[in-house]
């Protein structure tokens, strides 16, 4: 995501809007940029990295009242000056905070009518298609209502028309934009927290309406350009409760996104045809092997990715953490595909074993959040999930994000190895299109999962247990709760419990029990009876009804096809082990000892 603000009024605009950028910071800080009115004539000024390196190019004292400005979370296009926003072409400059999913197509055919494009960003495209349309309608809010029709994907601009340079237009959908009038002006901005110095009255547009604002005045237009009153919000809260939306915490905000980021993810990539899936993923040959390198939570990713992956393509995959994959022998070759997943794109250990892979001739992608980061940049290949800007250290929507492209990847290698058939990949399609609403239910189900980390949570260990792909699952729901609670939580194979483990086991110890593989039930519910026989506090999370109570605790999830199945599963266990932390009194969002990129060997 990233952060917008415009100032139209009877004062100088760069003071306010650069106070206004900084309080968006949050939501993104690779690259910063402002537009202003000054004698009729907008002026760029732009720079890479935070707002800071922006600052020192500006004059505070510029004589202008009108202006927009960008604060940039990359997903087109490097973190670079030429990509920052904003971006200016014809009559028109913007700045966006989205995706433009139709952008590539967009593009050639503004590439066909003359138009050049400096940059690698949809806004540029946007900013090009604005201008086209308003050749022919030759009416401001009639142009920003026709591109409305045009654009697929999530928008927030700003704008600033030279026709017009009294004004500031503002249109949205999906991606969040607030209007707002102060005593000396109005704003545009993305969030609550850039205004609230000037004031605590904002008004939230919908999707589609445009808002056209001048020093005295906020006009806001509906899809059918009829003037329309909004209600005005109050924000009552702090600074610090903007920026996390109203959350308490930036985990749990950042959990309440996960069903848009994976609706950004899939989109991205796939509009629902294999055909989308075969011209994203092209260069993705057949392969013979697969390794998946990676740390963390990131690795935990591995490992449904493996599962997946082995079961629906017939490939053997290999997942190792990148500090021990480094320094080992490796055994691939040139039909070997090695796979590298990142959040942050600058893992050092995983950069590592991308070099290492790279230095020896084999095919290399990654899997990252980061648009531009060092491992985005030396893969031969790259996926980049849409999960915007993850404050908390644990992370939980880019993980998600990244479950999503394994399933993509296996949906798309399934299918062209033919291990998929036709009518399953209609019924794995049909539940695709559900994802965004079940992950949205299972989320507002949270209530459930809080009671029982209020009885869980005084525990000094707490197990969880799985077979195969729930294995995976339960690596990643015992380090959500490690990191955040501090509490001592161990995942296990639960065949493996027996083999010495269970000795651990004794009355009330909370063993978490993850059982969604319709083949394997069975098998982990006779594991659990063996835990509770002795003592143990079971906590039951599957996508079956069970027959019998063989459990203290139920978490039900919804039952899809198992390729997309995790992406539900992980969702009661990430706002489990957040509970629990916040019973605790822990600090969510920056745990002790952690880093949210471990640069560092
Ligand atoms: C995840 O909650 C942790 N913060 C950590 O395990 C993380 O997944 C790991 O450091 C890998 O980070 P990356 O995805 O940025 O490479």
């Amino acid at each position: 995501m990233c952060g917008i603000i415009g100032y139209v009024g009877h004062n100088l605009c760069i003071p306010k809007i650069i106070h206004g950028l900084e309080n968006l910071e949050y939501r993104g800080y690779d690259s910063a940029g402002i537009a202003y009115v000054l004698n009729n004539k907008t002026k760029i000024i732009k720079e890479k990295g935070k707002i800071s390196n922006l600052k020192k190019l500006l004059d505070f004292d510029t004589t202008t009242n009108l202006g927009i400005a960008h604060t940039r979370w990359a997903t087109h296009g490097e973190a670079n000056k030429i990509n920052a926003h904003p971006h200016s072409l014809g009559k028109f400059t913007i700045v966006h905070n989205g995706i433009i999913e139709n952008y590539s197509k967009l593009k050639q055919e503004l590439e066909n009518n003359g138009y050049v494009f400096k940059s690698e960003t949809d806004t540029e495209v946007a900013c090009a298609l604005l201008d086209e349309i308003y050749k022919q309608e030759k009416d401001i809010l009639k142009a920003l209502n026709k591109v409305t029709k045009i654009f697929r994907g999530s928008y927030a601009f700003g704008i600033i028309c030279s026709d017009d340079p009294n004004a500031i237009y503002a249109l949205r959908c999906t991606s969040p934009l607030i209007v707002a009038n102060s005593p000396d002006g109005n704003f545009i901005a993305s969030d609550v927290p850039a205004i609230l110095k000037y004031t605590n009255k904002y008004i939230l547009l919908d999707d589609f309406d445009i808002a056209k604002l001048t020093k005295d005045n906020i006009i806001i237009y509906d899809e059918f350009l009829h003037e329309t009153k909004k209600k005005v919000n109050t924000f009552s809260g702090t600074f610090e409760s903007a920026a996390k939306n109203g959350y308490e915490h930036f985990m749990l905000k950042e959990i309440h996104e996960q069903d848009k980021v994976f609706k950004d993810t899939i989109n991205f990539y796939f509009d629902g045809t294999i055909e989308s899936l075969k011209k994203n993923f092209s260069f993705l040959k057949k392969y013979n092997k697969i390794d998946i390198v990676a740390c963390g939570s990131a690795y935990h990713t591995g490992l449904v990715g493996k599962s997946l992956i082995e079961n629906y393509v017939n490939i053997p995959v290999n997942v190792e953490v990148a500090s021990e994959y480094r320094y080992k022998r490796c055994f691939y070759d040139y039909n070997t595909l090695v796979i590298l997943v990142s959040q942050s794109g600058e893992t050092a250990d995983t950069l590592a074993a991308l070099r290492k892979a790279k230095n020896d001739g084999i095919t290399t992608m990654a899997i990252v959040n980061v648009v531009g980061s060092s491992i985005a940049r030396e893969a031969d290949h790259v996926i980049y999930i849409k999960a915007g800007c993850e404050i908390a250290v644990a992370t939980t929507k880019a993980y998600l994000a990244q479950l999503a492209i394994f399933s993509l990847l296996t949906i798309y290698l399934g299918y062209q190895n033919k291990t998929i058939s036709e009518n399953e990949l209609n019924i794995i399609l049909d539940d695709l299109k559900k994802m965004p609403k079940l992950i949205n239910d299972t989320i507002k189900n949270y209530n459930s999962y809080f009671n029982i980390a209020d009885k869980i949570y005084k525990n000094k260990q707490i197990f969880f247990i799985g077979r195969g792909i729930d294995y995976a699952l339960s690596m990643e729901g015992s380090l959500k709760l490690k990191e955040i609670s501090y509490i001592n939580s161990v995942a296990y194979q639960a065949g493996e419990l027996k083999h010495g483990t269970i000795s651990l086991i004794t009355k009330n110890t909370p063993v978490i029990a993850i059982a969604t593989d319709t083949k394997l039930i069975e098998k982990t519910i006779s594991n659990i009876k063996e835990t509770k026989a002795r003592g143990a506090y079971v906590i039951y999370v599957s996508n079956e009804e069970p027959s019998e109570k063989f459990y203290d605790e139920l978490i039900k999830i919804h039952k899809v096809h198992p390729i997309l199945q995790s992406i539900l599963t992980i969702v009661p266990l990430q706002l489990l082990a957040y509970k629990v932390a916040k019973n605790n009194g822990c600090d969510i969002d920056q745990p002790r000892n952690l880093a949210k990129s471990v640069t560092v060997e």
